[in-house]
C-alpha cells in the first residue's frame, strides 16, 4: 500500500502548499497554523472521548494519532511539524514519525503542550490558527479566519491522486468487513455479533471508524440512523441493512448494503430494483451533472419502482409532487466524502464562500453543487417503511392510491438502502465501492 502512496505524496504536498499560499494571501496572513487537536474530556471526569485529529491536520499527512501536535506552513519555507511526544509512562507515546512523508517536513519533537505552543509563530504575527475553539491551548488560540477556511474547504472537494488512493484503500477495508458482516447475518448472529464480525474483519475498533455503524435486522432497517445493536438475535432474521465504513489514514469510506434472507423473494425483488436504480444514478456521476437534479431524478425513478412493485398506483409525477416518494425516500441521495464522511463544501458556492440552497421540499440533501473531476460523492438511494411517515400519508386525499396491504407486506423488512462512493472524472465514473467488492 505504502508503495503506491509514496510516489503520489510529493504532488499532494505541492498541491496543499499551493492552496495554503493562496488561502493565506486571500486572508492577509503570513502563517497557516493547524492543530491536530486534543481529545475532549468528559464532564466531571478524568476520562476523555476518543481522539480524532482535525481533518485539516489529516489532510497534510497520514498521522491520525498525534494529539497536541501542530503543522505550520509559511510560504517559501519547508512545512513544519511540531510533534508532541510526551514523556509519560501512563500512555503509549505516539510513535516517532516515519514513512514516505517525513522528508517533506521539518520536524521538531516536543514533550509538552506548552513546548509545542512555544514553537509556533507568536501571537504578534499574522497567523491563521485552524483549530477547535474549545479546548483552547494558551498562546495558540484559534481564529479560523473565514476567508482562509472557505478557500481550503472549497478545494478539499478536489481530491489529489494520493487522496483517491487512500479512499480506494478505505473502500477495500470496508468491503472486506461488509462480506464478514453478511456472513454473520446468514449465520443468524445478533446485531451486536454482526457488528463484532465487521470490526474483526476491518481490523478496527469502533473509535477508528469514520462514523457509527448502522446494523439493523428486520424492522430496524426502517430507522435511518439505527445504532442500537440488539444483543440477542431475533427469532427470524428476514432482512439486514448495514451502513458501515472504514478509514485509511484518516480518509473515509461509507458503504450500505441490504440483504434478504433466503426465501424472501418479494423483498429480494424490491432490493434488486433499488440496486438497478442506484447503478443508474452512479452512471450519472459525470462532469457537469447537477447533484440536486440527480437527487430529484432519483425521486422519479424510485416512484416507478414503487409502482412496479404495486405499492402505489399514482403516476410517478404525482407521487413526487405530492410528497409520497419523500415518505418512502426521506433523505438525500448522498453527500461529498473524503477526510470526513459528510465532507465539507457540499453547498459551497465558490472558493470565497456562499451557499447554494437546497431545492424546496428536500431539507436533508447534503450536496447542491455541480459535479467536477476529482469530487467523490456517495450515491445512496433508499426505500423504507417508516410508520411515522406512512401514517402522515393515510389522511391525504391520494391515500387510496397507496396499496396499504402491500405496505404491510414489506413493513417487517424495515427498508432498503444501497450506497456506493463514486469519483467523478473526465470520463466514466470510478465506483470505489464496487471496485473494492470486485477485488475480494
Ligand atoms: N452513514 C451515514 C451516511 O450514509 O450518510
Ligand atoms: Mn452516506
Ligand atoms: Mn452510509
Amino acid at each position: 500500500m505504502t508503495d503506491r502512496l509514496a510516489p503520489l505524496y510529493p504532488q499532494h504536498m505541492a498541491t496543499l502548499r499551493e492552496r495554503a499560499d493562496k488561502a493565506l494571501a486571500l486572508g492577509g496572513f503570513d502563517h497557516l497554523v493547524i492543530a491536530a487537536g486534543t481529545p475532549p474530556g468528559k464532564f466531571l471526569d478524568d476520562q476523555h472521548y476518543p481522539f480524532v485529529a482535525s481533518p485539516h491536520f489529516r489532510h497534510w499527512l497520514p498521522l491520525t494519532d498525534a494529539p497536541g501536535s501542530w503543522i505550520v506552513h509559511t510560504p517559501g519555507r519547508k512545512t513544519r511539524l511540531v510533534f508532541l511526544q510526551p514523556h509519560d509512562y501512563w500512555h503509549v507515546a505516539p510513535e516517532a514519525p516515519n514513512g514516505y512523508w517525513v522528508e517533506h517536513f521539518d520536524i521538531t519533537v516536543v514533550r509538552t503542550a506548552a513546548e509545542a505552543v512555544a514553537q509556533l509563530p507568536g501571537a504578534e504575527t499574522r497567523r491563521a490558527v485552524i483549530a477547535p475553539e474549545c479546548p483552547v491551548v494558551a498562546g495558540a488560540e484559534a481564529n479560523n479566519p473565514q476567508a482562509v477556511v472557505d478557500y481550503l474547504h472549497y478545494h478539499r472537494s478536489y481530491k489529489t491522486p494520493y487522496e483517491l488512493e487512500l479512499m480506494r484503500q478505505a473502500s477495500r477495508i470496508g468491503a472486506r468487513a461488509h462480506r464478514a458482516a453478511e456472513q454473520a447475518f446468514r449465520d443468524g448472529a445478533s446485531e451486536l455479533g454482526i457488528h463484532q464480525a465487521y470490526l474483526a474483519a476491518a481490523g478496527a475498533i469502533d473509535a477508528e471508524l469514520p462514523y457509527a455503524s448502522i446494523v439493523g435486522l428486520n424492522e430496524h432497517g426502517a430507522v435511518l440512523h439505527y445504532t442500537h445493536f440488539d444483543r440477542q438475535p431475533p427469532t427470524t432474521s428476514r432482512s439486514f441493512l448495514i451502513d458501515a465504513g472504514a478509514s485509511a489514514a484518516g480518509y473515509a469510506s461509507d458503504i450500505t448494503r441490504t440483504y434478504a434472507a433466503a426465501g424472501h423473494t418479494e423483498f429480494q425483488a424490491l432490493i434488486n430494483s433499488v440496486e438497478t436504480a442506484q447503478l443508474g444514478f452512479v452512471a450519472k456521476v459525470r462532469t457537469g451533472q447537477s447533484y440536486p437534479e440527480l437527487h430529484i431524478h432519483a425521486h422519479h425513478v424510485l416512484a416507478n419502482v414503487l409502482r412496479e412493485h404495486g405499492l402505489i398506483r399514482m403516476s410517478a409525477e404525482s407521487a413526487v409532487a405530492s410528497g409520497v416518494t419523500a415518505a418512502f425516500f426521506p433523505h438525500g441521495l448522498g453527500h461529498p466524502i473524503g477526510l470526513q464522511v459528510h465532507d465539507v463544501a457540499g453547498f459551497q458556492q465558490s472558493e470565497s464562500g456562499g451557499s447554494i440552497p437546497r431545492p424546496a421540499g428536500h431539507p436533508y440533501l447534503r450536496m447542491t453543487r455541480v459535479l467536477e473531476p476529482g469530487m467523490v460523492v456517495t450515491i445512496e438511494p433508499g426505500l423504507y417503511f417508516i410508520d411515522m411517515l406512512l401514517d402522515e400519508l393515510r389522511d391525504k386525499p391520494f391515500a387510496g392510491d397507496i396499496d396499504w396491504n402491500k405496505v404491510n407486506v414489506f413493513r417487517p423488512y424495515g427498508g432498503i438502502r444501497i450506497e456506493d462512493d463514486v469519483m467523478c472524472t473526465d470520463g466514466a465514473p470510478e465506483n470505489l465501492t464496487r471496485d473494492a467488492f470486485a477485488l475480494l
